[in-house]
């Protein structure tokens, strides 16, 4: 049986628009049962400015306190918004005797008020930030996952062409991304509109594309699963939730609307094996992954 990858983002996603502070304690108990899950990669923090993101303040003492937990093939990653953030996630690799962090992610968005919103940056602005990120990966042997936001719709500017994610692509996979990331941010996805989009990127950047590409959806209308049965058909293997369902961008969020959490890792598990695949995850170790920060 053929097996589909899974990342868990939500020590990352799913933790960075709770308002309550979470202790670290309990952020390294969610990512063990992660761990013990059996999903191929945990994404485990972001390297930004307290001041964005306050809940991730705390990265590099995640890091920290997992350094004697044995991990196996589970690949550690976390985001790293500029050079700064980048320093921060060498510096945890440097301190151990075992290096921590194993990937690197990347993050910008097809729309570019979501990315001036998100990063303080337009679009080219945040693909030429990246380049020296890129060339230091490269050096210490990290790749990288390179994100796209707002692949279906943009919170503020609304629909977003195909045509337009197909440009952000091209540009991340010049630049050298091992893995580019379809972020459905708002969770506006449908297979009517995921058709269309997929079909562009095939075009666009040929049929490889399909093995690249990530998909991390957001799940605000109970569409998300009709995209992963989509998704599958179409030839992607690797997707992106979150135990529980946690999450959402905080930047993603408008005075009406807050922003959806991920897809629940529990219901992607479930859609990907009634479909036919494995994914060799454990539901129950998701389930005690999300109680950690719901106690
Ligand atoms: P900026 O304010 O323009 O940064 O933010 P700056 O370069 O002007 O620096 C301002 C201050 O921040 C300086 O300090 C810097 O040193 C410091 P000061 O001199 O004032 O004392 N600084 C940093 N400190 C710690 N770590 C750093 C760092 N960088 C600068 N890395 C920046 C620009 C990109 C940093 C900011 O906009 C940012 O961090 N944005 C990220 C917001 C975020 O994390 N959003 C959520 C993740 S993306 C997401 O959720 C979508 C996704 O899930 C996919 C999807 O669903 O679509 C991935
Ligand atoms: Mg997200």
């Amino acid at each position: 049986m053929e097996t589909v990858r899974i990342t868990d983002v939500a020590p990352r996603d799913g933790l960075q628009n709770e308002p309550d502070p979470i202790p670290t304690a309990a952020k390294i108990r969610m990512v063990a049962h992660l761990v013990a899950s059996g999903v191929a990669e945990v994404e485990v923090s972001s390297f930004v400015p307290a001041r964005w993101i306050p809940q991730l303040a705390d990265a590099a003492d995640v890091f920290d306190g997992l350094r004697s937990l044995e991990r196996g093939e589970t690949v550690f990653s976390a985001l790293v918004p500029n050079e700064k953030g980048l320093a921060k996630a060498l510096a945890v690799n440097a301190a151990g005797d075992r290096r921590m962090i194993d990937k690197l992610a990347v993050f910008t968005a097809a729309s570019d008020t979501f990315a001036r919103r998100n990063t303080n940056a337009t679009i080219p602005e945040t693909i030429e930030r990246f380049r020296p990120i890129l060339a230091t990966a490269r050096r210490e042997g990290l790749p990288v996952r390179g994100y796209v936001s707002c692949v279906i719709a943009c919170p503020f500017e609304g629909p977003i062409a195909p045509e337009r994610v197909a440009d952000v692509c091209g540009l991340l996979l010049d630049l050298g991304v091992d893995e580019l990331d379809l972020g459905d941010t708002i969770g506006a996805g449908t297979p009517e509109t995921l058709t269309p989009l997929l079909e562009k990127l095939y075009q666009r950047l040929g049929a490889g594309v399909m093995r690249q590409a990530t998909l991390h959806l957001h799940d605000t209308h109970g569409r998300a699963v009709d995209c992963v049965r989509l998704a599958l058909e179409a030839g992607l293997r690797s997707f992106d939730g979150a135990a529980g369902g946690l999450g959402g961008c905080p930047y993603a969020s408008t005075a009406e609307k807050r922003a959806p959490g991920n897809i629940a890792t529990q219901t992607l598990v479930r859609t990907i094996e009634d479909a036919g695949y494995a994914t060799h995850v454990d539901i129950t170790e998701l389930d005690q992954a999300a109680a950690t920060v719901s106690r």
